[in-house]
């Protein structure tokens, strides 16, 4: 039996964390496989919203096992805040979650840098100043911590000294922003011990042994295609690959573990921070998106950038993935308009162009097609023999220009708003 991985198509936030949620109801383990607390996932059920930022999207499942693996950097505060929350609000989540002993810690080091980074960029990023760029880069550079680490007193504490050392320099020298100490960062690490220090192992093989037994494991991606490091709209990406070969990688699961590769996809567009949007909105369609749609930040309540799907992108997305379906979210979002807008392709000083690059992404322009919309409340619906006829029309329209079927729907933030598209 194979893992399912789920992966957002567009530029995060397309509603991946709901669609985990649904599919974890036939599976037994879900594993979050890169990024870390620049992740806002949100999960509606029974009229509750939980938002995750760190934990798998699967926790609200009370017999599932949540895994963070090997390609997350994980904040040891943020996560150790998370769990009192779940604790708090009710969730028993002892013995279910593990933590890779491999994936890299976020030290408060990192979020100073990333902060201090965004302050001088002449041309911003727009980061969620959660660490996130500045911890992977340390992973590179050989300098990072690992929580498998922390079983390991003298080894840790040689490392975060030698790793303060530059840091330090770094911040003083370079930035004019305060140190940190030893103490306080190896204060930190032992409150993850303490807390968390028994939820650590070797979840690659962990995750082995589960697919040798016939368990069924869910892949959860975070951020999405056009903020991959290497696939996306660079240098407005993140430092991690949400995409396919980052689902491989950040758990050590292999080619022949995976038979199912969901794109979740949301049924307009949306972007946080800067970068390109050929699609974007600027104008009163695009308010109306972000109001209709509550497109404000989940990590940092950023109001999003919104405007029309992008079946060009998605196309791209696709290629890059390798997507067996679709499920298409908030579509109930576009209830109201007129006329919805898809794009179809690029063009660039009126030339159609016929492939798609990154490069000059900012400069292209959009053609549209426009669709008839509808008025009815679609969130009810719980088939598509439910939905109006332009609604179907919609579906139908976005399947035939990317190639790739739609399987579930989405109309509603609650998980009950879901329903299989055949
Ligand atoms: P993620 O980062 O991809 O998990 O997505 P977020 O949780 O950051 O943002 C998606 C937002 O849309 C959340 O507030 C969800 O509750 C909400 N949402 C998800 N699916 C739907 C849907 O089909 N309709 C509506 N109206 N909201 C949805
Ligand atoms: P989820 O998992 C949307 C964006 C940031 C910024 C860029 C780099 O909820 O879909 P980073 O802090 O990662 O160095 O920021 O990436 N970004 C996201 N945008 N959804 C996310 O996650 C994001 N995580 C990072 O806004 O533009
Ligand atoms: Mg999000």
């Amino acid at each position: 039996m194979g893992c399912t991985v789920i992966i957002g198509s567009q530029w995060g936030d397309e509603g991946k964390a709901k669609m985990v949620d649904y599919f974890t109801r036939d599976t037994d383990i879900v594993v979050r496989y890169q990024g870390g607390a620049n992740a806002g996932h949100t999960v509606v059920a029974g009229g509750k919203k939980y938002i995750f930022h760190l934990i798998p999207s699967g926790i609200l499942h009370k017999d599932k096992i949540c895994v963070i693996g090997n390609g997350v950097v994980l904040d040891p505060l943020q996560f150790i805040e998370e769990m009192e929350l779940l604790d708090k609000q009710g969730i028993d989540s002892e013995n279910r979650i593990i933590i890779s002993d491999c994936l890299h810690l976020i030290l408060p080091y990192h979020l100073a840098v990333d902060s201090a980074l965004e302050e001088i960029r002449t041309k911003k990023i727009g980061t969620t100043v959660r660490g996130i760029g500045p911890s992977y880069s340390d992973k590179c550079l050989r300098i990072g911590i690992r929580a498998g680490d922390i079983f390991e007193e003298d080894v840790i504490k040689a490392r975060v000294a030698g790793a303060l050392a530059m840091k330090n320099r770094l911040l003083k020298d370079v930035f004019g922003k305060p140190e940190f100490t030893i103490d306080e960062i190896m204060a930190i690490i032992h409150k993850f011990k303490e807390k968390a220090g028994k939820l650590i192992r070797n979840t690659q093989n962990y995750l082995h042994q589960a697919i040798s037994e016939g368990k069924r494991i869910l892949l959860e991606g975070a951020q999405g295609y056009a903020l991959d490091i290497d696939h996306g709209t660079y240098p407005y990406v993140t430092s991690s690959n949400p995409t396919i070969g980052g689902a491989l990688l950040g758990t050590g699961l292999n080619v022949s573990n995976i038979d199912e590769v969901i794109g979740i996809s949301k049924a307009y567009l949306t972007r946080v921070g800067e970068g390109p949007f050929p699609t974007e909105d600027g104008g009163s369609d695009g308010d109306r998106l972000r109001v209709n749609g509550g497109e404000f930040g989940s990590t940092t309540g950023r109001p999003r950038r919104c405007g029309w799907f992008d079946t060009e992108l998605i196309r791209q997305s696709c290629k890059i993935n390798g997507f067996t379906g679709i499920a298409l979210t908030k579509l109930d979002v576009l209830g109201g308009f007129k006329k919805i807008k898809v794009a179809v392709g690029y063009e660039l000083k009126g030339k159609r162009l016929d492939m798609f690059q990154t490069y000059n992404l900012h400069r292209v322009e959009p053609v549209y097609e426009e669709l008839d919309g509808w008025d009815e409340n679609i969130s009810k619906c719980k088939s598509a023999d439910d939905l109006p006829s332009n609604a179907k029309d919609y579906l139908r329209f976005i399947e035939q220009c990317i190639g790739v079927k739609i399987k579930v729907v989405s109309v509603g933030p609650d998980r009950e708003n879901t329903f299989i598209y055949e």
